[in-house]
């Protein structure tokens, strides 16, 4: 079943590319979309949508924060995004225009599953499900649904999961903002043509894993790690923190770039490598400066910019270039070598990749 890969997580990051493909099949070779993608109903659903809700946990609640910047920015569509575990312990106020998102790998997932009952409760009225397993409970519950085709997915830490919703969050965004008017026939080709691409370009990017491994090897020496990333990459920095804790074992926090000034730095010293997500999006040069001070107090840096970026290696500042800038389509391409950097650093650890301890694939039970 393994193939040529050692571990079904390594297996998985490297059907990123087909996976990605799989889920976006109905649109590669369209000039256009349509709402039917989310299903029969949904052209209904949307027309009545003012604002979205999304309801995940882990590394979904990490896609939905990704999505609140596209669906903000493409469809000017207004955007929540909450932990299920959380939204459904408070006393939020409801919204018939609201529509309700559910993100989740396996439809299982318990506090998933009750928040969105508990959104109906309160009284919004539609909800959408992305979820990668056809037959699960979320899938039924839900009144329109998007299955992410990534095929199965044994590693416990989500990969091919992961950028499989994303894929399928800009086309949501896409959607909403074609029957929102703020799409143009020509914006709505280039962005068909773009993710077109996505597939060639996680492909290209997979092949920085030499480059990454060599970084693992100082990091698994360590025992905490800081990630910085801005905008819609901020959410990007969470996720390659959480795969570091999850399967490397090594406490890792991820922070607002412009955080840093407001308590991190303080931590920074040469026991504590920063890892910073820069693409050359518009908020590069503010990211600069934030990585020029973890610098200037003798940080170790290590930075996965595109190949736009102007960010120049020296002492105590490592570089590894991406060699793409994607546009939108950046924070996928930059999940792959945080994936890579969580793998590699287990590897040299030699933990359980696929099962970390304590930790299950489906979490059902509270
Ligand atoms: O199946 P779900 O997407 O609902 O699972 C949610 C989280 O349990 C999951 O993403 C978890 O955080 C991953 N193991 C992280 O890699």
């Amino acid at each position: 079943e393994l193939g040529p890969y050692a571990h079904f997580m390594q297996k998985e990051i490297f059907e990123q590319p087909s996976a990605v493909a799989n889920t976006l099949e109905m649109i590669l070779n369209a000039k256009s979309i349509s709402p039917n993608l989310f299903g029969n109903k949904a052209e209904e659903v949307f027309s009545r949508t003012s604002n979205v809700l999304i309801l995940a946990c882990g590394t979904s609640y990490h896609a939905g924060l990704v999505a609140r910047h596209w669906l903000e920015s493409v469809a000017g569509i207004p955007c929540n995004v909450e932990i299920a575990s959380e939204y459904r312990y408070r006393n939020p106020l409801a919204d018939q225009a609201t529509l309700v998102v559910g993100i989740s790998q396996s439809g299982e997932t318990a506090d998933t599953l009750a928040a969105i009952s508990y959104a109906k409760k309160l009284g919004h009225q539609y909800s959408l499900a992305i979820c990668n397993v056809p037959e699960s409970a979320l899938i039924r519950q839900a009144d329109l649904c998007f299955l992410t085709h990534a095929g199965p997915e044994i590693g416990v830490a989500s990969t091919k999961a992961f950028t499989t919703q994303l894929a399928t969050l800009l086309l949501l965004a896409m959607v909403l903002a074609k029957m929102r008017h703020k799409l143009s026939t020509k914006d709505e080709r280039q962005m068909i043509m773009a993710l077109r691409h996505l597939p060639v370009a996680l492909q290209h990017t997979l092949q920085i894993e030499s480059q990454v491994k060599i970084w693992a090897k100082s990091f698994a020496q360590k025992r905490h790690a800081l990630f910085l990333g801005r905008g819609v990459h901020y959410p990007i920095a969470m996720e390659g923190a959480l795969k570091l804790k999850e399967i490397s074992y090594i406490h890792a926090e991820a922070y607002a770039a412009g955080e840093l000034k407001h308590g991190p730095l303080a931590l920074v010293d040469n026991e504590m490598p920063v890892v910073a997500i820069a693409p050359n999006d518009q908020l590069i040069g503010k990211l600069k400066s934030n990585l020029q001070e973890v610098h200037a107090r003798g940080g170790e840096l290590y930075v996965f910019a595109d190949a736009d970026s102007q960010i120049m290696q020296s002492k105590n500042l490592h570089v590894i270039r991406l060699s793409e800038h994607a546009g939108i389509l950046s924070p996928i391409l930059h999940t792959i070598p945080l994936q890579l950097l969580a793998y590699h650093v287990a590897l040299v650890k030699g933990t359980d990749v696929d099962k970390p301890r304590n930790l299950a694939k489906a979490v059902t039970v509270e």
